[in-house]
């Protein structure tokens, strides 16, 4: 006859609070991740609803800059606005 004893196994949960500081992994998201969390999390871009068009993003980018002062190389705005619009807004 043959025992198999099994042990019983605790496994512990742990619970963290849902991941909010980061962006959506996409085109170029490195960029975004670079120039825009150095003010505010994530989650200003995440809940702005989605389907906006290229010339909202490009609004909050250049406000972003001029307004509270980010600094945001003017060569990476393109990049920037465009990785938003792919990721967050309205394919075009
Ligand atoms: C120099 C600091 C700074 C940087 C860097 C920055 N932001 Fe902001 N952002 C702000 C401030 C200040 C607000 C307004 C906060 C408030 O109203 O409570 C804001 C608000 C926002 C909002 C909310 C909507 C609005 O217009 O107020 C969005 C969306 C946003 N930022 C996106 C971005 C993106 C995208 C980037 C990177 C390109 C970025 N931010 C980088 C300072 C910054």
């Amino acid at each position: 006859m043959i025992t198999v004893a099994f042990a019983a196994t605790a496994v512990a949960t742990l619970n963290l609070p849902q991941e909010t500081s980061r962006y959506i992994d996409g085109k170029n998201s490195h960029l975004v991740q670079a120039y825009c969390l150095s003010c505010h999390s994530a989650d200003y871009v995440t809940t702005q609803p989605r389907g906006q068009p290229r010339a909202f993003w490009e609004a909050v980018v250049q406000k972003m800059k001029k307004a509270y002062g980010a600094e945001i190389p003017d060569k990476e705005i393109r990049t920037i606005v465009d990785s938003l619009t792919e990721t967050y807004g309205r394919k075009n």
